[in-house]
């Protein structure tokens, strides 16, 4: 039987997707609806009130000193960017094995993307290979150095200890990539004080997700924070009609505030949920895949709970066939892309392995454990 004839053959209720937002909404959907009845009743649908109150509960929940909300997560880095000073002729270190917006965001800001190899236990970017990408592009002298962008692949804090001390030595300042992450930590400290300045997305299927496009900056520098909240808002101090700086529209909409308030309020028992589920895949698919590592001490967010098997399309094809959703995450390195060929021009062969070898399994927090033991057992049947 072919996969696909396979796949008609499991009822489609009984399919198991990726990610299933429809449970999470049936769960919260009477405080979601109160909340965004509110907004419609007073109808500040920019800069409303919801807004204001979740940068408030952003800021206490991640320990961040400013929070400002955007319009999704990809805005998010290229204002960080712009209010950071990064500019035409600068040089932004990213991971190679990331989301295409990553290189997107810096691109738009009229820097370049350098791309640094990542590590195959962790995904994340290589501070030995970062120190190497910074002392070659300041020899070769056509760009300058200027931010390292590490990326929290699948909700993983990056090594933000030594490539912060990599940037340090080189002068360099840093800007998380931490769309993946929101709600993973190092230590006691929570992403978003992982670095000067984080920027995250609340796309629907991230941890914390909205019902559109969303996302944020948290720094902890006053200046920077000021400058993010003029970008968003075309330029503007405040309500004053002056554009201080050149600004773009870019600000997170009341009613998904209103949803991000509803969904933070039980956000903790979701990570640990996702954390619950992650120790159950890891601890019985241990040895017939390779399992994501966490560094002790750090506690990922799990975006996504991704293994990694040579013959990848193949399990994939299987696990279709068993109902069973995944995703790549991601097929293609960022110097594959099309659109970022014009920035090849170092070995990047981690991160190609990566793209071929990396499954993502769902990991959302409404999956029951009957799922999660369906998954294990299609998981060690399409490996074995
Ligand atoms: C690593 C990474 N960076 C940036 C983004 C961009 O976020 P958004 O889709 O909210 O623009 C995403 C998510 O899609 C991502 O996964």
């Amino acid at each position: 039987m072919s996969s696909s004839a396979a796949a008609l053959a499991v009822a489609p209720e009984s399919r198991i997707a990726l990610f299933d937002l429809q449970r999470q909404r049936a769960r919260l959907e009477r405080d979601i609806r109160r909340r965004m009845d509110a907004v419609l009743a007073h109808g500040q649908f920019i800069l409303g009130p919801e807004v204001d109150e979740l940068e408030k509960q952003l800021a206490a929940f991640a320990g961040a000193a400013h929070v400002i909300t955007v319009s999704s997560g990809r805005d998010a880095l290229a204002i960080a960017l712009m209010a950071m000073g990064v500019k035409a002729g600068d040089a932004v270190f990213v991971p190679a094995f990331t989301f295409a917006a990553t290189a997107g965001a810096v691109v738009s800001v009229g820097a370049e993307p350098v791309f640094v190899d990542v590590e195959t236990a962790t995904f994340n970017m290589d501070p030995a290979d970062l120190d190497r990408a910074i002392l070659e592009t300041a020899a070769a002298g056509r760009l300058v150095p200027r931010v390292v962008m590490p990326v929290d692949l699948y909700g993983l804090p990056a090594d933000y200890a030594a490539i912060g001390a990599v940037a340090a030595r080189h002068g360099l300042k840093v800007l998380a990539d931490a769309a993946q992450s929101f709600g993973g930590g190092i230590g006691n400290r929570r992403v978003g004080v992982l670095a000067p300045v984080s920027a995250t997305s609340f796309y629907p299927t991230k941890p914390l997700g909205c019902y559109g496009d969303g996302g944020a900056v948290l720094a902890d520098d006053p200046d920077v924070a000021e400058q993010v909240r003029m970008i968003r808002s075309h330029g503007r101090a405040g309500t004053g009609d002056e554009a201080v700086v050149l600004g773009l529209t870019a600000r997170l909409d009341t009613l998904q505030a209103a949803v991000l308030l509803s969904k933070l309020a039980g956000f903790d028992d979701e990570l640990d949920r996702r954390a619950e589920i992650a120790a159950r895949y890891s601890a019985a698919l241990h040895g017939a895949v390779i399992v994501p590592t966490v560094p002790s001490g750090s506690r990922s967010a799990f975006a996504l709970y991704t293994i990694r098997v040579p013959n990848r399309d193949e399990v994939r094809a299987r696990l279709d066939a068993a109902g069973i959703g995944t995703g790549l995450f991601y097929r293609l390195a960022l110097h594959q892309h099309p659109a970022f060929k014009a920035y090849i021009g170092r070995p990047l062969p981690v991160s190609e392995q990566m793209a071929n070898e990396t499954l993502s399994l769902p990991v959302h927090p409404d999956l029951t454990d009957a799922e999660v033991d369906r998954i294990i057992a299609a998981v060690l049947a399409a490996t074995g």
